[in-house]
């Protein structure tokens, strides 16, 4: 190996080319919304995730700024060329503000969204998904948002994503990290060290990771952390794959 192909290698291995790592928390701008066309940004904070023409799946926490509807379509926060009114928000029943249980919201649109490669639904994960180890830990899981890009830092106006491995509850209820408080209805992702996670403002937004056809499966909606990318402090999410019936049962009856 010549000399200049070493340097070559460690300039991309260390990103040099990429410019600063420092979107959600330690990730990058995402290029093209159809990389990520489920996304979906609320009017006054959180995000959300298209699941059929005419639902989104998010948040409970985020319920103050559900009715207000927000954008989709598109990376850029300010841009309105696709503004989603909703018509209902549905909260899950058994949802427990004080430990973030069944942290999950449904938002009923006006109108039916015309689905393009700027704007579809993703796939729900179901037990079965979770049972064929496709959210297990240590598979690679990728969460996208337009919030805050550092602990204390500022919230982005472009969609932003970074990949961070799914971590078993068992993992994230040792003492070191969350020491019991995440139950059945959550789901874990991040690294031990830390340095990428979601953060405040990307609540409510999807953890997806790819099924064997290499299509994007939502298994996590953005709910809690401590601080944002610390040693330890795992991003946490509501666990899709608990609440598939409920999701689908309160599509159909409403
Ligand atoms: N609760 C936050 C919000 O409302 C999301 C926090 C996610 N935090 C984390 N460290 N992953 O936007």
């Amino acid at each position: 190996m010549t000399k200049f192909m070493t340097l070559a290698l460690v300039l991309i291995n260390f990103n040099i080319f990429a410019g600063p790592q420092d979107k959600i928390v330690g990730g990058s701008a995402v290029i093209n919304i159809e990389d990520s066309p489920y996304s979906m940004k609320f009017k006054y904070g959180c995000d959300g995730s298209i699941i059929a023409k005419n639902w989104i799946l998010t948040a409970a926490h985020c319920k103050s700024v559900l009715k207000y509807g927000g954008t989709a379509g598109t990376l850029d926060a300010q841009d309105k060329t696709n503004v989603l009114k909703a018509d209902k928000v549905i909260i899950h029943p058994k949802y427990d503000g004080s430990k973030q249980s069944y942290d999950f919201a449904l938002v009923k649109l006006k109108k039916d969204i015309k689905f393009t490669d700027k704007m579809k639904a993703i796939k729900l994960a179901d037990e079965a998904y979770e049972q064929s180890g496709m959210q297990s830990e240590g598979v690679m899981a990728t969460v996208y948002g337009w919030g805050l890009t550092a602990e204390r830092g500022k919230a982005s106006r472009y969609l932003n994503f970074v990949e961070v491995p799914i971590v078993s509850n068992e993992t994230a209820n040792e003492r070191r990290a969350y020491n019991g408080a995440v139950d059945e209805t959550m789901i874990a992702a991040g690294f031990d060290e830390g340095g990428k996670d979601a953060c405040q403002g990307d609540s409510g937004g999807p953890l997806v990771t790819f099924n064997s056809f290499n299509e994007p499966v939502l298994v996590g909606v953005v709910s809690w952390g401590q601080g944002c990318a610390r040693k330890d402090k795992y991003g946490i999410y509501s666990r899709v794959s608990f609440v598939h019936k409920w999701i689908m049962d309160t599509m159909a009856k409403n």
